[in-house]
């Protein structure tokens, strides 16, 4: 039986450890932060539709340190001393303290109109962080810009911690396929807390805005870890966060 659970632990590890810190190296394809289900949310206004007992489970407080601190199974920290279990939480509060999202955009635009948008985002611990352009902060409802008319003209450009343009993430798009995603990777994150080192990164899109007219909302989403890959590689750690950025209206005419 242990050896069993042994040998299913040691296929699961490198797919754990490959896939979830560390971002999604093949989920390179449109998305919304509905996928990071395993990821705390910075704000129970996020889930505004859920009962707020289910809204405020998801906040760090009660889904990862809550689960740090939990002395049973299924918490994966219980073998951590209660010193080791404080650093996890001090640590993660610090760096979300120093987390951010911002999203620029023209307030108001003509029907169609072309317009470039970009996202700036700081924090976390690497070695990637993503962002992924949205219609709403809603954790479990937003969608892809593109689902509200939003046309994301051609590969977003990409700059990361070090200022420099990178085509890692979309380079990896098959042969064909389209390079106009909102969901993005930005990698070569370092990291040093004492430092006040986050990983950063901004993405440039360019849209077309929707043929009707209206007020439309869009905000960007930033998915980040607070742990390290080494630590979290048990991948059923709640250390992920989910961070919106303010919901823009733009008023399209
Ligand atoms: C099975 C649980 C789980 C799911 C589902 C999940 N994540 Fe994560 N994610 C994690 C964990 C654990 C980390 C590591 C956090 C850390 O460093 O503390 C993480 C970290 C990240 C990071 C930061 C990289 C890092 O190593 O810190 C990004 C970006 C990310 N996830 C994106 C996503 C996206 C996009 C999805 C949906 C396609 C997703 N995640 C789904 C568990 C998950």
């Amino acid at each position: 039986m242990k050896m069993a659970a042994a040998a299913f632990l040691v296929l699961l590890a490198p797919v754990a450890v490959f896939a979830y810190p560390n971002g999604t190296p093949n989920y390179v394809t449109d998305t919304g932060p509905f996928c990071a289900s395993c990821h705390s949310a910075a704000k129970a206004e996020y889930m505004a539709e859920l009962p707020s007992e289910a809204a405020r489970a998801e906040v760090p407080e009660v889904k990862h340190y809550g689960l740090v601190r939990m002395p049973t199974p299924p918490s994966p920290y219980i073998e951590l001393s209660d010193e080791d279990k404080e650093e996890i939480i001090r640590e993660a509060k610090l760096i979300d303290a120093s987390a951010s999202v911002s999203i620029e955009a023209p307030k108001k635009m003509k029907a169609g109109q072309e317009a470039t948008l970009t996202v700036k985002a700081r924090g976390g611990n690497g070695p990637v962080i993503c962002v992924m352009l949205v219609d709403r902060a809603s954790r479990f409802q937003s969608r892809p810009v593109a689902s509200s008319g939003w046309f994301i003209q051609g590969a977003p450009e990409v700059r990361g911690q070090d200022g420099k343009a990178q085509t890692g993430w979309l380079d990896k798009r098959a042969d064909g396929a389209g390079r106009n995603l909102n969901y993005i990777t930005i990698s070569g994150q370092r990291f040093d807390l004492d430092k006040k080192l986050f990983p950063e990164g901004i993405v440039t899109y360019r849209v077309k805005a929707p043929q009707s007219p209206g007020v439309y909302t869009m905000a960007a989403a930033f998915l980040y870890g607070t742990e390290n890959a080494v630590n979290s590689a048990f991948f059923q750690r709640p250390s992920g966060r989910i961070l919106f950025s303010e919901e823009l209206r733009i008023e399209v005419e």
